[in-house]
């Protein structure tokens, strides 16, 4: 066994092989397994069957009936937490709030109790479109606590996009903020808001934090001051108990097509699946001061800022602003004042302080630090020893963890909890318990060690969403079609001798911005919506510090020339369209697309071009293109990506 780097001989590192036994153990009987889990929340009524499995559906905990909100807070009220801290939380600007587990339960029974009496009810669909307040998981917890599904929108996702989320699922009430802080600018969300619902007829009611202060207009009897709402609520709300597979949230996220997926999670196993992969992962202690430096706009913030954290009854720190805002040591300063012991965070944030270099984390005080975390993408080996040596300064554990909006927790990760197994950078390790990975090669075969291939997951897993939200065909479609019976997360792998699993990243037209997930149809769809575009295709390239940057190739409606201004507009556009987080880094205006015979963009050229990548042999393209024409389509790329100003 090769030795974790640099840990202390009493860590407690396990042979692979023992954690293995423990791995297999699970899988002989993987519902028998969850059920005994599942039992450590608290259930209004039993379940008669664990599991249910109508391939590609799974129920799990048939019959059972629970409540997220009561799971999260009226637990631990009753109990010696009830005045815990569940939420330090520091503004951008440096404002601190203390929210204990009583505040947070009084907040969200008087939130409940107003979402109620807006006539939301059971089964009621509510949009939440918030910067990082305590508000934010107050607001989840309220819908849940009614059983009313909520969709949380990303700050950063523009009125449109939006729009369209709630379009989709019909939500009644909207909740948001005047604004929120960035940079010590205020982003104007209301107005993001009022726009959306100039096309949304379903919402009937809007409630505002009053976050930055700025100036909003309210409409007569839509909208109201989330003060308001409450001082009119009652203290306490019963909890409604809601079937195990009642829709806790829908979570949009991206795919192959421009039409964001509602990815649907159930209450049960959702709640079970992210009370046990909290506790395995980060191995949680009474004292701990966790933070997770995600957006709850995003699953992970979900999981492990919300959920996760609050069935254990943990202490988060919870952090509004950018990461290196005022200066590049924030985070180090924050790990210092809190005495942080767990840090969660993505390879993006990592390379973006990495570059500010070492003599700011070792200007601060990082002691605390027991566990380090990250997810999102594939950790680089230079990250992944910067964070090791510099954050953890030798002592900590890094577990790299693999999991997708869709598996609702983690999936694949080192277990500090059930024994760590030596560590690898850039490798997840192992599958946790109860989950059944392998990978495949294109006919689903299981491939020897060395060779990549696909992942995938062979048996259902209590976090697994129901299905895409009242789109059955494309759930089945999008990751039950491509190898039958098994599920297909899109992603690439390989396992080494030891049987360490290696994500290499996503096998589709899926990137990584830093750290968000978009579809690079998403933003051709916004680029050629724009009136001087004919044609766009979208690529990730590789970028040292986002993971990928969006490279977009454009040809031009034959009215329009190529102009710098025109190259911002169509950034401009981009933003309105999507949001700033979709605005492509570099715009190319090219005069022809790389397109097979029946005119399908290649999109594997595309790539190529973009990342600077060897094209391959293009005398095999698919569909009987003319090898000629794509050859000269991919020069006329190249010679757009040389021209520095590429428009004059
Ligand atoms: C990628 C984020 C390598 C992967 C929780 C996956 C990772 C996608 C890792 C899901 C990791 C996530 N190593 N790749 N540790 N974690 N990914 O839905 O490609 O935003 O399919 O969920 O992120 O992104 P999503």
């Amino acid at each position: 066994m090769s030795d974790i780097f640099g840990l202390p001989s009493n860590e407690k590192v396990w042979p692979v092989r023992r954690y293995l036994d423990l791995h297999k153990e699970s899988l002989e009987d993987p519902a028998g397994f969850w059920d005994i889990q599942a039992r450590r929340l608290l259930w209004r009524k039993g379940w008669t069957q664990t599991l249910k499995w109508d391939p590609p559906f799974a129920r799990w905990f048939v019959g059972g009936e629970l409540n997220a909100s009561e799971n999260t807070l009226d637990r631990h009220v009753a109990s010696w937490r009830k005045n815990k801290v569940a939420y330090l939380w520091e503004g951008e600007s440096g404002e601190k709030r203390t929210v204990t587990y009583q505040d947070l339960f009084q907040i969200t029974n008087r939130f409940a109790s107003a979402l109620q009496r807006l006539e939301v009810r059971k089964g009621d669909a509510v949009a939440i479109y918030l910067p990082l307040v305590p508000e934010f998981p107050a607001a989840m917890l309220a819908c849940a606590r009614i059983g009313a599904p909520f969709t949380v929108v990303f700050s950063g996702f523009s009125s449109k996009s939006l729009a369209e989320r709630i379009q989709d699922c019909g939500a009644k009430v909207v909740v948001t903020a005047d604004g929120g802080f960035r940079r010590g600018k205020t982003l104007p969300l209301k107005a993001v808001v009022d726009e959306a619902l100039e096309s949304t007829p379903s919402v009937r009611h809007m409630i505002v934090v009053r976050r930055t202060g700025q100036q909003v207009s309210m409409k007569t009897g839509r909208d109201q001051w989330w003060d308001d709402a409450l001082r009119k609520g009652s203290s306490y709300v019963e909890p409604v108990p809601v079937e195990a597979s009642h829709i806790l949230y829908i979570l949009y996220t991206s795919g192959t097509t421009g039409k964001p997926k509602g990815v649907a999670h159930s209450t049960g196993g959702y709640l079970v699946h992210a009370l046990s992969t909290q506790d395995w992962v980060f191995d949680p202690k009474d004292d701990d001061v966790y933070w997770c430096t995600a957006d709850i706009g995003w699953v992970t913030g979900h999981t492990y800022i919300v959920f996760g954290p609050l069935l254990h009854g943990l202490t988060s720190v919870m952090y509004e602003g950018a990461l290196d805002y005022p200066q590049p040591d924030r985070w180090w300063q924050i790990i210092e004042n809190y005495g942080i012991t767990v840090l969660y965070t993505a390879p993006t944030a990592i390379r973006s302080l990495m570059r500010h270099g070492e003599e700011y984390p070792r200007d601060h005080n990082l002691r605390s630090l027991r566990l380090l975390g990250t997810v999102g993408e594939p950790i680089n080996p230079a990250a992944w020893y910067w964070y090791f040596n510099e954050i953890g300064q030798g002592r900590c554990p890094i577990v790299d963890t693999w999991w997708q909006t869709e598996t609702g927790g983690i999936m694949i990760s080192p277990s500090p909890k059930l024994g760590l197994v030596a560590l690898k950078p850039g490798s997840a390790t192992f599958p946790l318990p109860g989950i059944d990975a392998e990978v495949v090669d294109e006919k689903g075969e299981s491939l020897p060690p060395g060779q990549k291939g696909f992942l995938v997951i062979r048996k259902p897993w209590p976090g697994m969403f129901l299905t895409l939200y009242k789109d059955n065909e494309r759930y089945k479609q999008v990751y039950w079609s491509r190898f039958p019976g098994v599920y297909y997360p899109g992603d690439y792998a390989l396992r080494d001798q030891e049987g360490y699993f290696w994500l290499l990243g996503r096998a589709d037209e899926v990137m990584k911005v830093a750290g968000h997930r978009l579809g690079t149809i998403e933003v051709e769809d916004a680029l050629v919506s724009h009136l001087s575009v004919a044609e766009a295709a979208v690529a990730g390239r590789p970028d040292p510090v986002r993971g990928e940057a969006i490279v977009a190739f454009v040809t031009l409606k034959s009215s329009t020339r190529p102009s710098k201004e025109l190259e911002e507009e169509l950034r401009q556009h981009v933003k309105k369209t999507v949001g700033p987080i979709a605005v492509p880094d570099r715009i190319y205006f090219a005069s022809l697309l790389p397109k097979t015979r029946s005119g399908k963009i290649m999109r594997r050229v595309i790539k190529a071009v973009a990342s600077g990548d060897d094209i391959g042999d293009i005398t095999t393209l698919e569909d009987g293109a003319s090898v000629e024409e794509v050859k000269s389509a991919i020069e006329m790329l190249r010679e757009a990506e040389r021209r520095p100003k590429n428009n004059r």
